[in-house]
């Protein structure tokens, strides 16, 4: 353990109340809904600083409010369902990073249709129109903040602002670049149908990201976009190969592809994202993206190296000896944690000397074991499987050669994960790194499991929500890494490379903490109740924990994912918040709560700790095109104009959006 003053700089503010029911009753609210509104510390402001259909570029129109703007007037305004997001500042005067000024970069994660266009998704039917707004709506939003006067503005005629969205230009890079499995079909995309052109493309090149969830960021100054739920975007008007036994099938049961997909109804008019006109292009999404916030014209790419699944966030450490690794989680039941281990060394001096550095490296993946230690196994093809032959000899991943077995490895690092034997996880959603700061010195990392209804004997149905399939086992048993059945709130895990060396084989683990409700009413209340150490008792439970970062001056900040409206299991808890935690003592302090329906999802900060952006995405979840703000009319509800004292917010719709939280006293966040 380490002692409690080590690396930690306290927690300042007190604890908001949950959320709940019960408070809205108590305030002339409906019993139906959380208090549609976000609440922060006595001593915080908070306003809204960008929503969905903000302008952020030169040409961009103001939102509508009734989202009846087209695919080319979203393509220059702020996405839908923002999720992870990092400022990155500009240099001052001074020479130093400004905390005035900075290139946003935020993750647009998926949109709803029902709000995305003014008739929803069938409406006057749906239509090639249609497929590219919500194409438009997805992707990252990059956009310039400044603050004037204290108060934060978008620069809305920016050159840095720029949309990446599903139809982006990418270029592929890594292992598994040019791999036949990787080669397309081409097509001509316009603002009417996608034209094959009757060629394939080359295996380098890719056409957009999608289900941009969590992020990282690199030591060299670049942004990570990773690509979760991206399977649930391709469907198909006919059934789709899932068999046992062919290549392409046992890929579309692995990572849930169907015809179905998640309802999106991009296929039935861009023959793109139809699985069975085009089975590879889903072998095109899955990876961790880099950008460059700072040259709008450069070329996402696509770093094969980090291996595909749904990726949540792609967290970096460079150790003492300027190794370093990116720690991964597979969001979905019964997936695996991973770690990419960098060939080369990180040149804190030459930016471009690092340009590749993700390219050439070993991805891990994690294996818990019960006596608190763990195992970094390669996905290589040297190593061995559970079933004692090399990755090279399994049929999954032949090859000519052992670059092409590796190739297959990172296409389908799900089935390599399988075959040597990774720990099935609670879902792995953010992995956040505790800063060597003050006296810390270990490389301990952090990593939210938010739930799971498929481990132990319990029969709760399916989460149809997360769209998840069956992964290898559909219901493993529990284990000391992911010790209770039914795990409804969720835990956080946390490591420490042997050696306080990133490129350790080895670690020791423990559990942070399990969240949960203190006040549970349920039958087998210990697999319940969790153990968050909060004062006075209960004063900050929370569940389902999924973003994680730690801030610069080594405050842990937690963020949640549930139901978001104080019904069920939640009655206690109450809505969706952001947490604050001392790494040393976990202890636990509730910094926010967020409007009814919503998710609690990225947050950044200014060099100075004294600007915070949090998001809260998809206020009003649910809700019909017939009857919109039927679960939220948040933000406008809250406010009447942007941070920026100026921009009005117009009423109609619930809207995703980037909250700007300052301390009045001009402190740092969390002091
Ligand atoms: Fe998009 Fe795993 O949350
Ligand atoms: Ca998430
Ligand atoms: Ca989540
Ligand atoms: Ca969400």
């Amino acid at each position: 353990p380490v002692p409690a003053s080590v690396g930690f700089p306290g927690i300042g503010f007190e604890s908001v109340p949950a959320n709940t029911r019960a408070a809205n009753v108590a305030q002339g609210g409906v019993a139906t809904s959380v208090i549609d509104r976000i609440t922060v510390p006595a001593g915080y402001s908070a306003q809204v600083f960008v929503a969905w259909g903000d302008p952020i570029m030169p040409g961009g129109t103001a939102f509508a409010g009734d989202a009846r703007e087209t695919a080319a007037q979203q393509l220059k305004q702020f996405g839908m369902h923002n999720d992870g997001m990092h400022f990155f500042p500009f240099t001052g005067a001074n020479g130093l990073p400004s905390s005035d000024r900075g290139v946003l970069c935020v993750n647009n994660e998926y949109t709803h249709e029902e709000v995305l266009f003014p008739d929803g998704q069938v409406g006057t039917g749906y239509s090639i129109a249609k497929t590219r707004k919500s194409q438009a709506a997805h992707g990252v939003s990059v956009l310039e903040a400044r603050r004037v006067n204290g108060k934060w503005s978008v620069v809305k005629n920016s050159p840095y602002g720029r949309r990446i969205t599903a139809n982006t230009k990418a270029r592929v890079s890594g292992p598994a670049a040019g791999h036949p499995l990787m080669r397309s079909k081409e097509f001509t995309i316009t603002d009417g149908a996608s034209v094959p052109t009757g060629r394939m493309l080359d295996g380098f090149t890719a056409y957009g990201t999608i289900n941009n969830c969590a992020h990282g960021i690199t030591p060299w100054g670049t942004y990570l976009t990773c690509e979760e739920n991206w399977n649930g975007n391709f469907g198909s008007t006919t059934a789709v190969d899932t068999s046992a036994t062919t290549e392409i099938g046992k890929l579309n049961r692995r990572y849930g592809v169907s015809a179905a997909g998640f309802g999106y109804r991009w296929h039935e008019t861009d023959p793109r994202f139809d699985v069975n006109t085009n089975p590879n292009e889903p072998h095109l999404f899955g990876w961790v993206v880099e950008i460059d916030p700072f040259n709008p014209t450069a070329a996402p790419v696509k770093r094969t190296g980090l291996g595909r699944f749904k990726h949540e966030s792609a967290q970096y450490v460079v150790d003492a000896d300027n190794n370093v690794a990116f720690y991964m989680g597979d969001d979905e039941r019964n997936e695996y944690i991973y770690k990419f281990v960098c060939a080369g060394k990180f040149n804190p001096t030459n930016k471009a000397a690092n340009r590749d550095l993700l390219d050439s490296g070993t991805l891990y993946v994690a294996r818990f074991d019960s006596d608190l230690n763990g195992q970094w196994l390669a996905l290589t093809p040297d190593t061995l499987g559970v079933d004692g032959k090399a990755l090279r000899d399994n049929p999954n991943f032949a090859g000519a050669s052992d670059a092409e077995v590796q190739a297959k490895i990172l296409i389908k690092t799900r089935m390599a994960a399988d075959a040597v034997g990774a720990t099935m996880m609670d879902r792995p959603e953010w992995t956040g790194a505790r800063p060597r700061i003050n006296g810390f010195q270990e490389v301990e990392v952090y990593c939210t499991l938010t739930n799971n209804n498929r481990r132990g004997t319990n029969t709760a149905s399916a989460n149809a929500a997360d769209g998840s399939t069956a992964a290898a086992s559909a219901r493993p048993p529990v284990d000391a890494a992911n010790p209770r059945a039914d795990n409804v709130y969720g835990h956080i895990i946390r490591w420490r490379e042997a050696g306080r060396t990133v490129r350790a084989t080895r670690f020791n683990w423990d559990l942070f903490a399990q969240a949960g409700d203190t006040q549970t009413t349920k039958s087998n209340a210990a697999n319940y109740v969790g153990n968050i150490v909060d004062t006075p008792n209960g004063s900050a439970d929370y569940g389902a924990p999924d973003g994680l970062w730690f801030d610069p001056f080594g405050r842990l900040w937690v963020q949640t994912d549930q139901i978001g409206d104080g019904s069920g299991d939640f009655a206690h808890i109450g809505g969706n918040m952001m947490v604050c935690c001392d790494p040393n003592t976990g202890e636990t302090r509730r910094f926010l709560t967020g409007p009814n329906k919503c998710e609690v999802t990225g947050v950044t900060m200014t060099p100075d700790g004294k600007t915070m952006f949090v998001g809260v995405q998809h206020p009003g979840e649910d809700s019909t095109a017939a009857n919109p703000t039927q679960f939220s009319n948040w933000p406008q509800n809250q406010w009447t104009v942007e941070a920026d004292g100026v921009t009005p917010l117009p009423a109609g719709r619930p809207r995703s959006s980037v909250v700007v939280i300052t301390k009045d006293d001009g402190g740092v966040i969390g002091s």
